[in-house]
């Protein structure tokens, strides 16, 4: 038998030709990187919640590694950490970018390292930095970029301050999700750069002119891995000892349920759950918490009850006032970011809208 000296080619040929039509920038890049490199081995959940390791010896591997699926690639504590995107939504933000020959990009979140090699395809070595707040993981992807034959400049750091001694950027994008846009990256960006940023549970595309960034969602919903940082657990039994008051949304769980962009942008980094009876899973209560320590429980009764430092559910409610029975598209809503503070708006920069928080530990220059 003649095993064949790449047993990937078609396996990446078939995906770039899935992905991209002739002509696409990005297809010989996705045709000649090699993604099982970047992803050795994924981790999948079973359906009773444990983690299971998936190796090349597992028929599934290749499959699953040239498909147009995330893989889990690192665990902490049974939640992931880290991840290779979905190839077309990798593709996707790629194409906001908006590449031309001669540009120097940051990539914020190396992760494996897949897409610096598919920038690094593009554009050459020298024209890409790449970083991740994770030492592990920049040293693996830097081994397998190497082995793939790339070497563009990796960093271990928080990207939300950038990486400054490589600036300036032509383009900047960044594959964890982040509450606003770090002012670091404008400061490190030439006019006319363009970030392409996840925010809350969409993906922003803004351009830099004079002293400002300005741009709107892309159409597509996107649920990347926020920006790492300590979120403390949420204390549910802790807030009984708190006054409860009504709610003012009578359908709490229809109301978080198409509000999720919107509130993904007015509490970054928000999670929830429900707590449903056994025999015929009703929905008793649900909770929602925030990584700075704010909680709220709203009881089947309609009762609220919230602590720490923001009211969450004032929030939804807020939200729930404006957009009563379905919020609206996506790439309707913008953000405009200067030095002093930066807003997403709807429709209009000068439209209705409301502050984003800072990054935090950016320097406080966005408020
Ligand atoms: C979805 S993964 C990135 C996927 C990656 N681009 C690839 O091609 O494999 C998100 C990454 O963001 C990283 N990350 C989280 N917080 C970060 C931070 N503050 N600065 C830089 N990277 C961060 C995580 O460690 C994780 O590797």
């Amino acid at each position: 038998m003649t095993v064949p000296a790449d047993p990937s080619r078609d396996l990446r040929t078939a995906l770039a030709h899935r992905l991209t039509a002739p002509g696409d920038p990005w297809r010989a890049a996705f045709e000649t990187v090699p993604r099982h490199v970047f992803v050795p081995s994924f981790h999948e959940q079973a359906e009773d919640g444990r983690w299971v390791t998936i190796t090349p010896e597992n028929p599934r591997y290749w499959e699953a590694v040239y498909s147009d699926r995330a893989l889990t690639t690192q665990i902490a504590d049974g939640t992931p950490t880290s991840s290779s995107s979905q190839p077309s939504l990798m593709l996707e933000m790629l194409h906001a970018l908006d590449m031309a020959d001669g540009h120097r990009v940051l990539e914020v979140g190396t992760g494996t390292g897949y897409n610096a090699a598919l920038l690094s395809h593009r554009l050459g070595d020298s024209r890409v930095t790449t970083m991740d707040v994770d030492p592990d993981l920049t040293g693996a992807a830097t081994r397998r970029l190497g082995e793939a034959g790339h070497h563009p400049a990796v960093r271990v750091g928080d990207g939300a301050y950038g990486v400054p001694d490589r600036a300036p950027y032509d383009r900047i994008i960044a594959t964890c999700g982040l509450p606003s846009v770090p002012w670091p990256w404008v400061e490190q960006a030439c006019e006319g750069a363009v970030i392409v940023v996840p925010i809350g549970w969409g993906v922003a595309r803004l351009t830099i002119h004079g002293d400002a960034a300005e741009g709107a969602f892309l159409p597509g919903g996107a649920y990347f891995m926020p920006r790492r940082a300590d979120a403390p657990a949420p204390d549910f039994a802790g807030l009984e000892r708190t006054e409860p008051r009504p709610s003012r949304t009578a359908t709490p769980v229809d109301a978080l349920r198409h509000l999720e962009f919107p509130l993904s942008l007015t509490m970054p980094g928000y999670r929830f759950c429900t707590w449903n009876r056994e025999d015929d899973g009703t929905v008793e209560g649900l909770g929602l918490w925030t990584p700075d320590g704010s909680i709220a429980r709203v009881h089947a009764d309609g009762t609220v009850r919230q602590a720490g430092p923001r009211r969450l559910w004032e929030a939804v409610e807020e939200l729930h006032r404006w957009f009563p029975d379905t919020a609206p598209a996506r790439d309707s809503f913008g953000i405009t970011v200067t030095s002093g503070r930066q807003w997403v708006w709807l429709g209009d920069p000068r439209g209705p809208g409301w502050d984003l928080p800072p990054v935090s530990g950016t320097g406080g220059r966005v408020r």
